[in-house]
């Protein structure tokens, strides 16, 4: 049986993508993508159908990550059915996922950084709006919470 992993931030177009890109690089790295199903998805429906926003795949791909294939969707109530861990960048994101949720899915949300080696950082912040320092962040913030979870599922 495979264990499946959604992260979900608010647009799906720059931290659950690249979320979903790292840690399926890293899967894939270690020969476990048979075991692990991932996906990502947004609380808003700003931009279904669209690529990764360009900032964050430049970033990612400095560092051999490419994710150019995703497309963004939004977050719908089964997805609390359907998916084992459902990882949420920020806490505007854990509110508005567990709106969808109920008594039976809703132990499956989590802050995707309470993997994050450092217990002190919780949140994604959302590069949107910023320059290209943010993305960077998302990304070491990412590489590390990913690495963790990883070995938290072997
Ligand atoms: P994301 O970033 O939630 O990390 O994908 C955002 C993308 C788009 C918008 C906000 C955040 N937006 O307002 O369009």
């Amino acid at each position: 049986m495979a264990v499946s992993i959604l992260f979900v931030c608010l647009g799906n177009i720059c931290r659950s993508p690249t979320a979903e890109g790292i840690f399926r690089h890293m899967v894939r790295e270690q020969g476990l993508h048979d075991r692990i199903q991932t996906d990502s998805c947004g609380t808003a429906g700003y931009h279904i159908g669209a690529k990764p926003d360009k900032r964050s795949l430049a970033t990612a791909q400095k560092r051999g990550y490419d994710f150019s294939d995703l497309r963004a969707r939004k977050l719908e109530a089964k997805d609390l059915d359907r998916f084992d861990h459902i990882l949420v960048m920020d806490k505007s994101n854990l509110d508005d996922t567990l709106q969808l949720a109920n008594e039976s899915n809703k132990h499956k949300v989590q802050l995707f950084l309470s993997y994050h080696t450092d217990n002190d950082i919780v949140e994604v912040p959302d590069p949107y709006y910023g320059g290209p320092d943010g993305f960077e962040h998302v990304v070491d913030l990412i590489e590390d919470a990913s690495a963790n979870l990883l070995k938290s599922l072997k």
